[in-house]
């Protein structure tokens, strides 16, 4: 069985990514890194953009919803966010449901930090419990909610950034995590479909202004600024692309023409039109994400959606294992 590489930090695990992504005949480079200081500010400035629906439309959901989400949840529940809140969203889903607690849950510990003061700031009385930790790995919650039903909190889309078995993997440590008697609220983009056309699908990550092509060019900048990197930027155009076949949505850095290069201690060329592959997003239609659920040990319950048809809030039970003919 192959042994991931141990590596000793982020910009160890940037150079692995690269020099193995690149080395293969269909090139990549996850997703993950797309996040670094500019990349992260990119991305909250995607979250603005008139073509990027996701962000506006689920947290018109969860304001035109919130009554019939408060009523289906009910109050005293613990909300563990997967991904700390920077949004307005957590504080849409807290005022709605009166919880008894609420546990961000990030890896970036002064991202957390300051997110939960601004939390604790606005809901004084709620106990706020940060817990610095990946939450796709092992953790565990704070003692204080021991007691407390819980209520998971991941919005976002962001298991769309997962491909199909991670998601199930994901969820299902969820569904640990959380334990008994758990919900979960979870926001998951449409796939396309008479109300929602491929274009406006492909024009929210090929936006106008050109800010998604400078979030996906940035790993370029990455390549050069952290890795040694010799990549001319101008040999690369962002793409953009429905894939039909595997619902989601690819991002590409493709070459515009023959182009060569160094970073992190290796050589790399593309042919004209080749592609490097930098993130897939995938997209449901409402029944996919029923058997997504069911895959991932939840049981779908309940789901709220914009008049347009473009995104979905889902709400979960923990599937506890009853008998089933
Ligand atoms: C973070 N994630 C859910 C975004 C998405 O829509 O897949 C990332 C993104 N990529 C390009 N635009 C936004």
């Amino acid at each position: 069985m192959p042994q991931p590489l141990a590596v000793a930090d982020e910009s160890d695990a940037f150079a692995v990514a690269v020099r193995a992504g690149l080395s293969q005949p269909r090139k990549i480079i996850p997703a993950r890194f797309f996040y670094d200081h500019a990349g992260s500010e990119l991305f909250e400035a995607i979250t603005a953009l008139p073509e990027y629906y996701p962000t506006r439309t689920e947290i018109g959901i969860l304001t035109a919803h919130a009554a019939a989400i408060a009523a289906a949840i009910g109050p005293g529940r613990a909300v563990v966010e997967f991904g700390s809140g920077s949004s307005l969203k957590t504080p849409l889903l807290l005022r709605a449901i009166a919880p008894a607690a609420y546990v961000p849950v990030d890896i970036s510990a002064a991202f957390l930090q300051a997110a939960a003061a601004a939390l604790a700031a606005d809901f004084p009385g709620l106990p706020v419990l940060p817990v610095a930790a990946d939450f796709t790995g092992g953790f565990r919650l704070p003692a204080a909610v021991a007691a407390l039903p819980r209520l998971g909190f991941f919005p976002g889309s962001t298991l769309g950034n997962m491909a199909p078995a991670g998601a199930v993997d994901l969820l299902r440590h969820f569904a640990a995590v959380l334990g008994d008697g758990a919900a979960m609220v979870i926001g998951l983009d449409l796939a396309p479909g008479p109300a929602k056309s491929v274009a406006m699908l492909e024009a929210a990550y090929d936006d106008a202004a050109g800010v998604t092509a400078a979030f996906n060019r940035n790993l370029l900048h990455r390549i050069n600024r952290e890795l040694g990197g010799t990549v001319r930027l101008d040999d690369f155009a962002h793409r953009a692309l429905w894939n039909a076949d595997l619902g989601r949505i690819e991002m590409h850095l493709v070459a515009v023409r023959d182009t060569r290069f160094e970073a992190a201690g290796m050589a790399f060329a593309l042919r004209a039109g080749e592609t490097i592959h930098t993130e897939n997003s995938y997209k449901w239609t409402l029944a996919e994400a029923r058997l997504l659920a069911r895959a991932s040990g939840w049981m779908p319950d309940a789901v709220w959606s914009d008049a347009d048809g473009r995104f979905a809030l889902h709400l979960w039970r923990r599937d506890d294992g009853g008998l089933q003919p």
